[in-house]
């Protein structure tokens, strides 16, 4: 899978190694989306950088409110990333809440960052639609956690999907504030996209996504996959099974170019009604079912065995300890307190 990595990743300060960085809510285990837009560069950028990743539970407490759920979906969701391929020997993995030093962090961040720049942001406007009972302090200030998530650990590369644009943007205005107020600090975080930077859920309209409930769970059992694959939204003009398809239009057909090399002789198919939708689902599903099932293996024997998965989560957060003490320390100085 491609990705574009910016140019400026080369104009970090001397003796500042590249380090990459990307968080992921624990929202039960991963769906396409995640793999196609985010997971896949995770594992790609481990064997390039100093790859860093992150199980972000505060975040999660925004919109979690049940104890039991997010300790449970926060396991899931380390042994779902190890199985997609994390390396705990080539990454760290690790859990936000295992290092408080990111609140600290985010509170001095607030102290540069305007609330107006928070208000515009999209996603607290979504969710002002979304949870309209639930409007807490920390979907607001979201961003500014996320902001320092990422140079907490001076991390310059951020894997993610099209859906954080706009918070990496933001990251990098609150940067450009600190360093203006108290000196050069961090460097400006970049976004890193893979091919697939927005994934469209199975309604075929909205990005796939676990709170819109139209997602592919990539490593649930066949059956599941295969129930979900079958419930996709097709190209809404093809009518009849004689219709010529319009696989530009079809989410089913799009998604077809992840999952095998043959998919413009299969857009061909559709273009001359060879094939039909139900086929291209089929099809789809299987390939599916057959790309994630070594994952799905290591998936169901890591979660056999949850000592293991704590213990991994437990060694990350120590990895990196020393790295957020240094910043920690660096920014304390920096701003005045003693
Ligand atoms: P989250 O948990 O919603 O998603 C995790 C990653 O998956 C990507 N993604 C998608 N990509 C393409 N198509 C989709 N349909 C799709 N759905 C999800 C997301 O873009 C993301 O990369 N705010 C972040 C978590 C976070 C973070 C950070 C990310 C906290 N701190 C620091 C980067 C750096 C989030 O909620 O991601």
């Amino acid at each position: 899978m491609t990705a574009t990595v910016p140019d400026s990743a080369a104009k970090l300060p001397e003796g500042v190694a590249l380090r990459t960085f990307s968080g992921i809510q624990p929202s039960g285990v991963a769906h396409l989306g995640n793999d196609l837009g985010a997971i896949r560069n995770y594992v790609r950028l481990q064997d390039e950088y100093e790859a860093i990743y992150c199980i972000v539970d505060y975040h999660a407490l925004t919109s979690t409110h049940d104890p039991q759920l997010l300790r449970t979906n926060t396991r899931d969701m380390a042994a779902s990333l190890l199985a997609l391929g994390l390396d705990p020997e080539r990454c760290t993995l690790f859990v936000q809440s295992h290092r408080p030093e990111h609140t600290e962090l985010a509170w001095l961040l607030a102290t540069v960052t305007p609330v107006s720049w928070l208000e515009r942001t999209p996603t607290y406007k979504e969710k002002r639609e979304s949870q309209p009972d639930d409007i807490n302090h920390g979907l607001l200030t979201y961003p500014v956690l996320q902001a320092a998530d990422i140079v907490i650990y001076k991390a310059s590369l951020v894997p993610v999907g099209k859906d954080q644009a706009a918070h990496l943007e933001l990251s990098r205005e609150i940067v450009r504030s600190f360093n203006n107020r108290y000196g050069e600090t961090f460097p400006e975080p970049q976004a890193v996209f893979t091919d697939a930077p927005t994934v469209i859920g199975t309604d075929g309209v909205r990005k796939m996504s676990k709170s819109v409930g139209n997602t592919i769970e990539v490593l649930a059992a066949p059956d599941v996959i295969r129930k979900q694959v079958t419930s996709m939204v097709t190209d809404t003009q093809r009518i009849l099974r004689t219709d010529p398809g319009r696989p530009e239009g079809c989410n089913v057909c799009q998604l077809q170019r992840f999952f095998g090399d043959d998919y413009e002789e299969l857009w061909d198919g559709e273009r001359t009604a060879r094939t039909g939708c139900v086929d291209m689902k089929r099809l789809l599903a299987e390939r599916i079912v057959a790309h994630y099932a070594p994952a799905r293996e290591r998936y169901l024997e890591l979660m056999a065995h949850p000592e293991r998965i704590d213990e991994i989560l437990a060694a990350g957060a120590e990895r990196v300890a020393p790295w957020a003490a240094e910043t920690m320390a660096e920014v304390r100085e920096k701003m005045g307190l003693r």
